[in-house]
């Protein structure tokens, strides 16, 4: 860490408490207080992951922090204040937003994201790549959760952050999201070190979906056993805790997570009218060829079973297939 590195976090961690002091002591953050109460986060949560709130102001943060002895350049380098090259004046990046500390592996506050109270786009809004701030190598409640994911393990990933607090608030310490990109390489490698089993738990809706069948193809890769968590269409974990509870989310959505294969199975069979034909014979074609991937000969007979069962094929003639989409691949 470098002089200026350290700076930078240093006015990130102020800034962090500044941000929660106003969200939980002010009257001018009552309203972005009721929202977060009304949307279920506990006051156990908004302590825990320290949310905060930034005024409707254009200049608190830049006055807030310039009296403490930040300078100008280094707060527009955290991305904390932008310059305004017409008027030569500096004006606070996040206004009027929920604040959500991010912190990197080692537990620095390195970023924020802020997310609208109403229906302001962006919804949620992010510091900007910086020395201390690298998207792609960051991973929500990474440093928290990792004696757990090593304890149970075990770790669930969540594609967003409200969900990895909702889920936190029920139960699950092992949970971490990423930061709205998708999973990288060096989140794999970084997961990795700690576990080699995943539960992926992302929003079930159609982008939710891909991003989910992508990451169980990276992970897979990376010698990770997978489960893929569902939820009914559209809903994400959030969503789910709120209106069904923690319990029937651990029971039934983590505890009903589907194998690759099963997930692959109903992924495939997304936009698919099993009952013609055609779409038929081309969704047990990909279903075979994903049973042709898996080593195991038991789990391979229990997937070639259920297709013969569910479209009254006998399991001799999908065996067969099986192994011939097999060869043909090797
Ligand atoms: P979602 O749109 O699923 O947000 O984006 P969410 O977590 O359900 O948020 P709520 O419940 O509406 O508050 C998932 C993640 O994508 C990133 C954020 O990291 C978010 O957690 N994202 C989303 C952005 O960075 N910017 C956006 O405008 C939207
Ligand atoms: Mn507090
Ligand atoms: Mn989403
Ligand atoms: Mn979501
Ligand atoms: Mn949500």
């Amino acid at each position: 860490q470098s002089p200026i590195e350290s700076s930078m976090i240093e006015a990130h961690d102020l800034l962090k408490k500044f941000y929660h002091h106003l969200l939980v002591n002010t009257k001018e953050g009552q309203n972005a207080l009721e929202y977060l109460q009304a949307r279920g986060f506990t006051e156990d949560a908004i302590n825990k992951f320290q949310i905060g709130y930034a005024l409707d102001s254009w200049d608190l943060v830049y006055k807030f922090l310039v009296k403490r002895g930040f300078s100008e350049e280094l707060l527009e380098k955290s991305g904390l204040i932008i310059k305004s090259e017409k008027r030569d004046s500096y004006f606070d990046r996040f206004r009027n937003r929920i604040m959500f500390p991010i912190t990197d592996h080692q537990g620095n506050t390195v970023a924020f994201s802020g997310r609208a109270i109403g229906d302001d786009t962006p919804k949620y809004l992010n510091s900007p790549e910086t020395a201390i701030f690298n998207k792609s190598k960051i991973l929500y409640n990474f440093q928290t959760a990792r004696p757990s994911i090593r304890k149970k393990e075990q770790v669930i990933l969540f594609e967003g952050f409200a969900d990895c607090i909702s889920a936190s608030t029920a139960g699950v310490d092992n949970g971490v999201a990423t930061m709205g990109t998708a999973l990288t390489d060096y989140h794999i490698q970084v997961l990795r070190r700690n576990t080699d089993t995943a539960v992926i738990c992302f929003d079930s809706d159609s982008a939710g979906l891909d991003a989910a069948n992508r990451a169980a193809g990276l992970l897979s890769d990376t010698g990770f056993t997978i489960k893929v968590a569902l939820m009914p269409h559209n809903m994400d974990p959030d969503d789910y805790i709120k209106t069904h509870g923690a319990e029937k989310f651990l029971n039934e959505v983590i505890g009903g997570s589907l194998t690759y294969t099963a997930f692959k199975m109903r992924y495939l069979r997304r936009g698919k009218n099993v009952n013609n034909e055609g779409d038929r014979i081309q969704y047990i074609e990909a279903v075979l060829k994903e049973i042709s991937k898996l080593t195991n000969a038991v789990e391979r007979d229990h997937y070639l079973r259920q297709i013969a069962s569910e479209f009254s094929l006998s399991l001799d003639a999908l065996e067969k297939q099986q192994k011939q989409i097999y060869y043909a691949g090797n």
